[in-house]
């Protein structure tokens, strides 16, 4: 089988005051080993939650979410904490980068984590680097890079750990047209290379083409789901 994500009946109800807001409505969806999913959907339309819930971020109000043979949902946030250590990798709008620290000391916290000796922290994070095109950033601090290498360090820390699932939030949301094709490029290429499965969430329908799968959200639901048979899923 190839399945690694099954969504059942997911649902989220956010309750502010009186007020609810169903942000997901019986979500059902399976994503395979290796796939590259796009989520796409005007703003407000549950992307970001429904990332966020298979990443293991935020808990469904009701609904099964299983990762291999895993229910994410039964899961206390201790499990959460280490089944996304080993399994996850997350790449954000704004970077997320830790101001204080150079390039190679973002992406090499991560794996501190997991118990990996400095030393070989430190050469994984600086093949890493070079691998994403900044070999020669890797003492630079955030605020001395520019938008498309900050969010090249950041897609560094994302895979430097080779998790099984890359999630990202729209990745390109703060860049240029030129260094949107560059960082989707990127990305698209060493979740294939890792054999990763990867799932985007964006608002911009360019970015569409680089799914194997393009899942519409409207309002809390999928309003459809179109097979690509462009660039990502060619092959
Ligand atoms: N923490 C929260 N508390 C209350 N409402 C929220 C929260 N997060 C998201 N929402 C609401 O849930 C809906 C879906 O939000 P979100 O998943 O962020 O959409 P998208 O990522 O597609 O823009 C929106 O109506 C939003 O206002
Ligand atoms: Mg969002």
């Amino acid at each position: 089988m190839n399945e690694l994500i099954v969504l059942k009946n997911l649902n989220k109800v956010y309750r502010m005051g009186d007020e609810k807001i169903h942000a997901l409505k019986d979500i059902n969806l399976t994503i395979d080993k290796e796939e590259f999913v796009c989520l796409l959907g005007t703003s407000g339309s549950g992307k970001s939650t429904l990332l966020n819930m298979m990443a293991g971020l935020e808990k469904p109000t009701k609904g099964e979410i299983i990762i291999e043979k895993y229910h994410i949902e039964k899961m206390n946030e201790k499990q959460l904490a280490k089944f996304r250590q080993l399994n996850v990798g997350f790449v954000f709008q704004s970077y997320n980068l830790i101001p204080t620290l150079s390039a190679l000391e973002n992406v090499s916290l991560g794996l501190t984590f997991r118990g990996i000796p400095r030393k070989i922290r430190d050469k994984m994070s600086r093949e890493m680097l070079k691998a994403v095109g900044l070999g020669d950033r890797l003492n630079h601090k955030p605020a001395e890079m520019s938008g498309g290498q900050q969010q090249r360090v950041s897609i560094a820390r994302a895979f430097v750990g080779k998790p099984k699932i890359v999630f990202a939030d729209e990745p390109t949301g703060n860049l240029d047209t030129k260094t949107t094709i560059e960082v989707m490029d990127l990305i698209t290429t060493m979740a294939k290379e890792n054999r990763q499965t990867l799932i985007i969430v964006t608002h911009d329908v360019e970015i569409s083409p680089y799914g194997h799968r393009v899942i519409y959200l409207r309002d809390g639901s999928i309003e459809k789901v179109i097979e690509n048979k462009i660039k990502g899923g060619a092959d």
